[in-house]
């Protein structure tokens, strides 16, 4: 059996998630809240996670992969959230690098993943899952007005968050199966597909400096292959 465990207010899904992992929670607890005081997005940023209106979820996993192939389990998380979403809602939903999820230009939903190693070897990934369901514009912060959106904001209605979450879950499981069987190529195929950015000029900011070129693809590894103006290829 799997865990769930649910909050009606944490600081960070995150971290409840990473004290579990350490203490040997297993493969596929669930860390979901309904309100975020702290949320945390990609490089040290903020995520605005207000009460009753989002997906704030952590997921433990604990695949048995060399530790550079972590990241395609991140472009995973995006297609299984492309697929939840366009199931619930019947919106195109496009993945911007690495895995921010977009809807007509506007970021819907964010993936933070986070890794535990011991010796080279992965312990666990957290794989932070954050969806904005059911905001209306005047529940984001003003900054991010032209850049965010909701759900309930692109379809004019309510979605039901139970049924999201549950969907997100059954195409996570159904890709984790995938990848553990057939590898990453099946999955790399449909982050493909659903990606933005490809044959697209690009700026990827990384934890290791910003590049801009022109995205190739992802390679076997789950990452981003940019030409840049030097003919280069950046990893
Ligand atoms: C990003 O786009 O920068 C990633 C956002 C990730 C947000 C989720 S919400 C659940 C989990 N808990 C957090 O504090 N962050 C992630």
């Amino acid at each position: 059996g799997k865990t769930i465990h649910f909050y009606e207010s944490l600081p960070s899904t995150q971290q409840v998630a990473k004290e579990l992992a350490l203490n040997g929670a297993t493969e596929g607890t669930l860390v979901i809240s309904d309100e975020q005081t702290l949320g945390r997005g990609r490089l040290a940023r903020a995520w605005h996670s207000p009460k009753g209106t989002g997906i704030w979820t952590s997921i433990i996993i604990r695949p048995k992969i060399p530790i550079q192939q972590a990241p395609q389990l991140t472009l995973l998380t995006a297609v299984a959230a492309v697929q939840a979403i366009e199931e619930q809602t019947d919106i195109d939903v496009s993945i911007k690098w690495p895995n921010d999820l977009l809807i007509n230009g506007k970021k819907v939903c964010g993936i933070l993943t986070e890794l535990q190693a011991e010796e080279n070897q992965i312990q666990s990934i957290i794989i932070g899952i954050g969806i904005n369901v059911n905001q209306q514009l005047t529940d984001f912060p003003e900054e991010l007005h032209s850049i965010a959106t909701s759900l309930s904001m692109e379809v004019n209605d309510k979605i039901n968050r139970a049924k999201l979450v549950q969907s997100l879950c059954f195409h996570l499981e159904k890709l984790y199966e995938t990848y553990l069987t057939l590898g990453f190529q099946p999955i790399k195929l449909l982050w493909e597909s659903y990606a933005l950015s490809i044959g697209k000029q690009i700026t990827a900011r990384t934890l290791n400096g910003t590049y801009s070129g022109i995205a190739l693809g992802i390679n076997e590894q789950g990452v981003l292959l940019l030409e840049t103006s030097d003919g280069k290829i950046q990893h």
